[in-house]
């Protein structure tokens, strides 16, 4: 079996096979780009996308921090660059979608055939009265309708929403509330653990008094449901338009997307992409970092509502033309081999998935993995949150068998597409260390005031990268204060980095953002909805390290009133599922008297993690109630549930130096 990888002076570099086969396999790229990160962008973007007008060579990049400007002024259409340009090849298979029930028959479409569903699709949209500009609502779980949705948006201009299928109501009409969506494109369910869930009873919560004119429905569960009023069937919709769309003529500055994420506060921002730089980002790191040729199928296992679903699910697998499988379910569903099956079965030879997940596995035991050969894949990838040393060489000795690299990728739903990691053909594949920035990119490692160091905070530095976002919709304000205040001149990426040895190793976040299970979850976000209840005060969320979700979310509550009881902690953990959505649900509820407060009234968190982690105790003569600390010592050292969520081992292993 060939070996994509070679052992030397202690590390893992490129095999020569796998140089062979690399998009890149010269380390004289990084020196080349850099010298000219603009001349270099500008030369691969006429290469690698297909623009119906260029740009002024003086405008490729245009910076007036807070913002700055790739390609202006050209003109193109990114579903033509998606679907359009591929259809020479009509016949290669673009989506493998891959239910969850066994007995259900995958889908897989071509190029050609999903080329007319989006056309469809986008002219179904033109007849709502969709316009270029308008923001339309995409709820909906991981099925070819997603992909088809999102593309037909890009085609006419419109600008999408994704909201990921987990969220509750409140999340999903915020959402749909703060972008003015005109449609909603949602299902009646999906499949989860065998069992059917009813998406449409959660997005009809969320539609009242929203704003939405018409909703369309997949049928996923059941094949000839009809509806009524606002509501429209999406398949039989489908039928009745036409089989060409003509598509938009876009300007390369043009907003593609909006995806919301956590910011510190309690609110969730709407991250704004551009079509042109965002194509151009999303086109290359697919191509180099999972080396993608035209016989590779690859499956990235994240949701189309986050952006790692958005870029490498979908869209940078398409405008490469190569083949990307998606999977309804879960992960192990119905045995805990199911991922391992459908990579031998469709032959995967790109695996991108994120450190919760192969923890989760690692737990299961190996008996499930040893059975399975997984000799398609070549590259395997992970992201989302640092991955440590244990999960990171089960992962290579596993599931690569030992064959094949680990690309460890930084980036964020701001940043578009991937910004830090090393690349297949070129290496060092280190545990732990995501490595170099994408060629044509900087990063710099600087300390609080914006001084250069070792370790700190990590920043980018201009020219900043051609897919990172373009404002907070319809909040300079927000976008001001959360990327541009601390550092002026350098976006700050709120991840603390440590430099060794040239390469970047990044080590989690250095605001109140927490990453629970690879998902971005403030503690603001999650402390308002708490508050919200109607039994609570006030209340405080501090994340504790988990051996499987890298964090999760413990709360200490101070009631209004009621008294505390296990039967309460139970409701308010269905209030936050309700309200927020299960992946938020804390793992623990502490009742506490009241929270250790700051003469000026600030909540002091990170007493609360101190405590919770057993860790040194400072900065108590700043506060005005020491005394609640000692109640609260005695509280969590005393209860049962607590005692097994703590995990001494899963403490070491997320240390973050
Ligand atoms: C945050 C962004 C964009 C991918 C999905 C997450 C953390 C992401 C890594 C990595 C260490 C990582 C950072 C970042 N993160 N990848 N390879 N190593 N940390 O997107 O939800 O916007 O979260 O995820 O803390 O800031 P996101």
């Amino acid at each position: 079996m060939t070996k994509y990888i070679t052992k030397k002076s202690g590390k893992y570099w490129p095999s020569k096979a796998m140089k062979e086969i690399a998009w890149v396999n010269d380390k004289k790229i990084y020196k080349q780009a850099n010298k000219n990160p603009v001349k270099f962008w500008s030369e691969l973007a006429k290469k690698g996308i297909m623009w119906e007008e260029l740009w002024d060579e003086k405008k490729t990049y245009i910076e007036k921090l807070p913002y700055f400007w790739w390609f202006k002024g050209a003109k193109l259409n990114f579903c033509v660059n998606a679907l359009d340009r591929h259809l020479g090849r009509s016949e290669k298979p673009a989506l493998i979608w891959v239910p969850e029930p066994i007995k259900e028959k995958p889908t897989i479409l071509t190029y050609k055939e999903l080329y007319d569903k989006v056309n469809k699709c986008a002219n179904l949209l033109k007849k709502l009265g969709v316009k270029k500009g308008d923001a339309v609502s995409i709820y909906l779980p991981l099925i070819p309708e997603a992909a088809i949705a999102m593309l037909a948006c890009t085609r006419i201009g419109a600008i999408h929403s994704v909201v990921f299928s987990a969220f509750a109501p409140d999340a999903l009409k915020a959402r749909i509330q703060d972008c003015k969506a005109k449609v909603l494109i949602t299902a009646d369910g999906y499949y989860r653990r065998g069992k059917k869930e009813n998406l449409l009873k959660k997005a009809k919560k969320a539609l009242r008094k929203s704003g939405i004119k018409k909703v369309l429905v997949v049928n996923r569960l059941s094949k000839n449901k009809t509806y009524f009023g606002k509501f429209l069937s999406f398949n039989k919709e489908l039928e009745k338009v036409d089989l060409y769309c003509k598509p938009e003529r876009m300007n390369s500055e043009d907003p593609m997307f909006i995806l919301y994420t956590s910011g510190t506060t309690g609110k969730p921002k709407g991250i704004v992409h551009d079509t042109g730089g965002y194509a151009v980002q999303a086109y290359y790191t697919a191509k180099w970092n999972f080396n993608l040729h035209d016989q590779d199928i690859m499956w990235c296992t994240a949701d189309i509502g986050w952006i790692t679903g958005h870029t490498y699910a979908i869209y940078g697998p398409l405008l490469n033309g190569t083949t990307s499988l998606i999977y309804e379910g879960t992960p192990d569903f119905p045995k805990q081999d199911r991922w391992w099956k459908i990579i031998d079965k469709y032959k995967v030879s790109v695996f991108y998935t994120a450190p919760t997940a192969i923890r989760m596995f690692m737990k299961f035991g190996n008996k499930y993995v040893n059975k399975h050969k997984l000799k398609s894949l070549k590259i395997l990838g992970t992201v989302g949150e640092p991955i440590d040393i244990d999960a990171w060489n089960w992962y290579f000795k596993k599931i690569g068998k030992s064959r094949c690299p680990i690309i460890d990728t930084w980036w964020q739903t701001e940043t578009g597409g991937t910004l830090i990691n090393v690349l297949p053909g070129i290496g060092p594949f280190v545990p732990t260390i995501a490595g170099l920035s994408f060629p044509g990119t900087r990063h710099a490692i600087v300390d609080k005031k914006g001084k250069k160091t070792n370790k700190g905070f990590l920043t980018q530095v201009s020219p900043f990268a051609p897919g990172m976002l373009h404002g907070v919709w319809k909040n300079h304000k927000k976008y001001v204060e959360t990327y541009w205040k601390k550092f002026k001149t350098k976006y700050d990426t709120s991840d603390g980095a440590i430099l060794k040895s040239g390469l970047i190793r990044v080590t989690g976040r250095t605001d109140d953002v927490m990453k629970v299970a690879g998902h971005r979850l403030a503690t603001a976000e999650l402390e308002n909805t708490i508050n919200d209840h109607n039994l609570v005060n006030e209340s405080a969320v501090v994340p504790i390290p988990d051996k499987i979700k890298g964090e999760t979310p413990i709360a200490f509550v101070v009631l209004e009133k009621g008294k505390p009881s296990e039967k309460l902690e139970k409701s308010l953990k269905s209030h936050v599922d309700k309200h927020l959505g299960p992946t938020s649900r804390p793992s623990k509820i502490f009742f506490v008297h009241a929270l250790p407060k700051t003469r000026s009234g600030k909540i002091m968190r990170r007493i609360l993690k101190n405590i919770l982690t057993n860790e040194e105790l400072k900065g108590l003569m700043t506060l005005v109630n020491p005394k609640c600390v000692e109640d609260i010592q005695r509280l969590i050292k005393t209860d049962e549930i607590f005692k097994n969520i703590e995990d001494k081992n899963a403490n070491n292993l997320f240390k973050k130096d």
